[in-house]
C-alpha cells in the first residue's frame, strides 16, 4: 500500500526511482510521481494508471540534471486517484512524499487555510508539506523534529527541502529504510525496490530522522544526532523477479515446496525454536485475511491436538471489541508483512493488558516483528504477488508446529517421532501436488463463465475452504463464499442452481460422511462438485483430487496448494492482473 524511493549520489536519480517504484507496484496503487531537485529547483512529475504511464510521461519531458529525488507510487485514501492528488506534494520549499494518514489533517488544514495556505488536492500528505514548510527555519533537522511533533497518525516521509542537496526521511508506524551504499545513499518502503544496488540498510525507528548525502548517512532523534548500525539484508536480486514465470504469484506457489524445507530445517532441527504454548490457558489468534484463516487452522489444532482454548478474530474488529482476559492468556499474531495497520493495533492492545504476545511474521524489519513480545520468522523470503500463498502456506505450518511441540510437552502426543519424519517429507509431498498443476489448469478452465463459487467443509477443513474462497475471488473476481458444509442448508442453498461450482474440502476422517452427505444435497440441485481430499474412496462427483493422507498436523499443506493453483489459473483464463488485483493493496497500513 503506497511505496516509496529516494536517491541521492552521483547519478541522475530517474532510473533508480523508476526501477524502485516497479519493485513496489506489487504493494498496489494507482498512481505515482517523481520529483527531481537540482540548484533550487525541484521538478515534479505526476500520473495516474501504471507506472509505464508514468514512465512514459517522464521520457516526454525534459528533466532536469540532477542527483537528488523522490518517488512514490499512491493506493488513494484521502481523495480520489487523480495527478493532482498523487504525490509527491510541494508547498513552498518542501516536496514530499508519504505512506500512513495523518489523523489531525483536518484540524490543521483548517488552521493552516485561516493563515491563507492555499491546498490544491485532498490529500494529508499536502497538509503535513504545509506544516513542515510552515516550521522551516534554514535547519532542516530543527524543522522535521518540530513539524512531527504537530502530526497524529502514521507517516513515512521522503522530504526534499529546495536549498539543500541532501535527502530527508523520517517515519513513524509506517516502514521505511536507508540503503546504504560509498557513493549512493536511497531510502525505500523495503528491500526489494533498491536490492539491484545495495543489500546494506539501515532501519528507522519511530521519529528518527535521516540525513543523506551522496558520501554521508546521518540518523537524528530529539534532534540530536545518535549512531545507527548497517544491517545486511539476505534478499536478492532474483526475488524482487519473476524469472521464467508469467505471474509471481505462480512463481510463488511453486517455491513452497523450496521455502517449507527452509521453515521446517530451522524448526524441526532444533524444537527448542518453536515458542511452547502449553503453559497458558486460552489463546487468541487474531489477523486479518488469509493470515487469519492460517490462524482458523491453528484453533483446530490448539483445541484437538493440545487440548488449549482457542479463538480467532479478525483484527479490526479484535481491536475495538470488549476483549476479556480472565485466563492465562496468550495473544498470537500472525502478519507476512508485519505491517498491517489493525494487526499492529490488536497486538498493541494486548500489550496494554499485559498480556503475552507471540507474532509470526515473515517480514523481520517489521513493526509487528520489533514489537511483539516473542517471535518466530517464516522463511518465506520477499512475497510480491499481492495475494499471498507460500507465506500462508508456512504461517499454516507453524501452527502446526506450534500444536505438535505443546501437545507433546503436555503428553497428548504418542506419535511424536512419526509426525516429526512426516514433517520432514512434507516439502517432497507438496512438491507432488504441484507437480500436477495442469489438473488445476484444467479446473481453472471449467471456471471461465463460472459467476459464483461455494467452498464447503467441516471443521479443518471449512478453514481451508476459507482460503481457497479467498485466492478464487481477489484474483479471478468470481464471487465466492465459504461455507460449513452443515451451514449451507439455512438459507444459502437457494443460491445453488444448475452448474454452480462448489468445491468440497473432505479430509477430516471424523465427520467425512457428513460433508459427503452435504456434497449430495447439492449436487441434487445440479452443483458441479470439486472435491479436494484425502481419501480415495470417496465418490467421484463432477472432479475429484487425492492426495496422500498423512498427519492431521500437517494435512491441510497438501489440501491449500490446489485449491491456490485453482483461483491463480481460473485469473489467468480470465487474463487479469493477476499479481496486482484491483483495489488490492500488498500491505495494508491503514485501518
Ligand atoms: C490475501 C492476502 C490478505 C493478507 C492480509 C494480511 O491473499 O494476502 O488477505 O493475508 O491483508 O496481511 P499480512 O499477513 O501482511 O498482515
Amino acid at each position: 500500500m503506497c511505496g516509496i524511493v529516494g536517491y541521492v549520489g552521483e547519478h541522475n536519480p530517474k532510473d533508480v526511482l523508476i526501477d524502485g517504484l516497479k519493485k513496489l507496484e506489487y504493494r498496489g496503487y494507482d498512481s505515482s510521481g517523481i520529483a527531481l531537485r537540482s540548484n533550487e529547483t525541484v521538478q515534479v512529475i505526476k500520473s495516474t494508471g501504471r507506472i509505464s504511464d508514468l514512465e512514459e510521461k517522464i521520457n516526454n519531458t525534459k528533466l532536469i540534471n540532477s542527483n537528488l529525488g523522490i518517488a512514490h507510487t499512491r493506493w488513494a485514501t484521502h481523495g480520489e486517484a487523480n495527478e493532482i492528488n498523487a504525490h509527491p506534494h510541494k508547498v513552498g520549499r518542501v516536496t514530499l512524499v508519504h505512506n500512513g494518514i495523518i489523523e489531525n489533517a483536518t484540524e490543521l488544514k483548517n488552521t493552516l487555510v485561516n493563515e491563507g495556505i492555499v491546498f490544491r488536492s485532498e490529500t494529508d500528505t499536502e497538509v503535513a508539506a504545509a506544516v513542515i514548510n510552515k516550521c522551516y527555519d534554514g535547519n532542516p533537522i530543527k524543522t522535521i523534529t518540530e513539524a512531527i511533533k504537530l502530526l497524529k497518525g502514521s507517516y513515512a516521509f521522503g522530504i526534499i527541502f529546495e536549498n539543500s542537496d541532501k535527502l530527508y526521511a523520517v517515519r513513524k508506524d509506517s516502514p521505511l529504510i536507508v540503503g546504504i551504499s560509498d557513493t549512493e545513499k536511497y531510502i525505500a518502503s523495503d528491500i526489494t525496490a533498491i536490492v539491484k544496488y545495495t543489500n546494506k540498510y539501515v532501519l528507522l525507528e519511530d521519529n528518527e530522522i535521516a540525513e543523506l548525502s551522496t558520501k554521508d548517512a546521518k540518523f537524528y532523534k530529539n534532534g540530536e544526532e545518535i549512531e545507527k548500525k548497517i544491517e545486511q539484508s539476505t534478499t536478492k536480486i532474483e526475488d524482487a523477479n519473476k524469472g521464467s514465470y508469467k505471474h509471481f504469484m505462480l512463481k510463488e506457489i511453486m517455491e513452497e515446496p523450496l521455502v517449507l524445507q527452509r521453515t521446517l530445517n530451522k524448526y524441526i532441527n532444533n524444537m527448542d525454536k518453536i515458542f511452547d504454548v502449553s503453559k497458558y490457558e486460552e489463546i487468541h489468534i487474531v489477523a486479518c485475511g488469509s493470515a487469519l484463516y492460517a490462524g482458523m487452522i491453528g484453533k483446530y489444532l490448539f483445541e484437538e491436538k493440545a487440548n488449549i482454548r482457542c479463538i480467532t478474530e479478525c483484527a479490526s474488529e479484535y481491536r475495538y471489541n470488549k476483549v476479556i482476559y480472565d485466563r492465562k492468556t496468550l495473544v498470537i499474531i500472525v502478519s507476512q508483512s508485519g505491517e498491517t495497520a489493525d494487526t499492529i493495533a490488536a497486538m498493541r492492545k494486548a500489550h496494554e493488558e499485559g498480556i503475552d504476545t507471540l507474532a509470526i511474521v515473515n517480514v523481520k524489519t517489521s513493526t509487528i516483528a520489533r514489537e511483539a513480545k516473542h517471535t518466530m520468522f517464516i522463511e518465506a523470503g520477499p512475497e510480491i504477488a499481492v495475494a499471498t500463498t507460500k507465506a500462508y502456506l508456512l504461517q499454516v505450518a507453524m501452527f502446526s508446529l506450534l500444536a505438535l511441540k505443546a501437545a507433546n510437552i503436555k503428553g497428548l502426543e504418542n506419535n511424536y517421532e512419526e509426525v516429526i519424519k512426516e514433517a520432514r517429507r512434507l516439502p517432497n509431498l507438496v512438491k507432488k501436488v504441484l507437480n500436477d498443476h495442469d489438473k488445476f489448469e484444467e479446473v481453472g478452465k471449467e471456471l471461465l463463465d463460472a459467476k459464483d463459487a461455494f467452498y464447503i467443509g467441516r471443521g479443518i477443513d471449512f478453514a481451508i475452504c476459507k482460503e481457497g474462497s479467498l485466492k478464487l475471488k481477489e484474483v479471478s473476481y468470481v464471487h465466492s463464499d465459504a461455507y460449513e458444509a452443515g451451514e449451507l442448508k439455512h438459507g444459502t442453498i437457494s443460491l445453488i442452481e444448475d452448474n454452480i461450482p462448489v468445491f468440497a474440502v473432505i479430509t477430516n476422517e471424523k465427520i467425512k460422511d457428513k460433508t459427503e452427505s452435504n456434497v449430495i444435497e447439492v449436487e441434487s440441485r445440479q452443483a458441479r462438485v470439486y472435491t479436494i481430499t484425502n481419501d480415495g474412496s470417496i465418490t467421484n462427483h463432477h472432479y475429484k483430487y487425492v492426495v496422500e493422507k498423512i498427519s492431521d498436523y500437517f494435512q491441510p499443506i497438501l489440501v491449500v496448494p490446489p485449491l491456490q493453483l485453482i483461483g491463480y489459473y481460473t485469473a489467468n483464463e480470465r487474463n487479469l492482473d493477476i499479481d496486482k488485483p484491483r483495489n488490492l493493496a500488498k500491505s495494508v497500513t491503514v485501518e
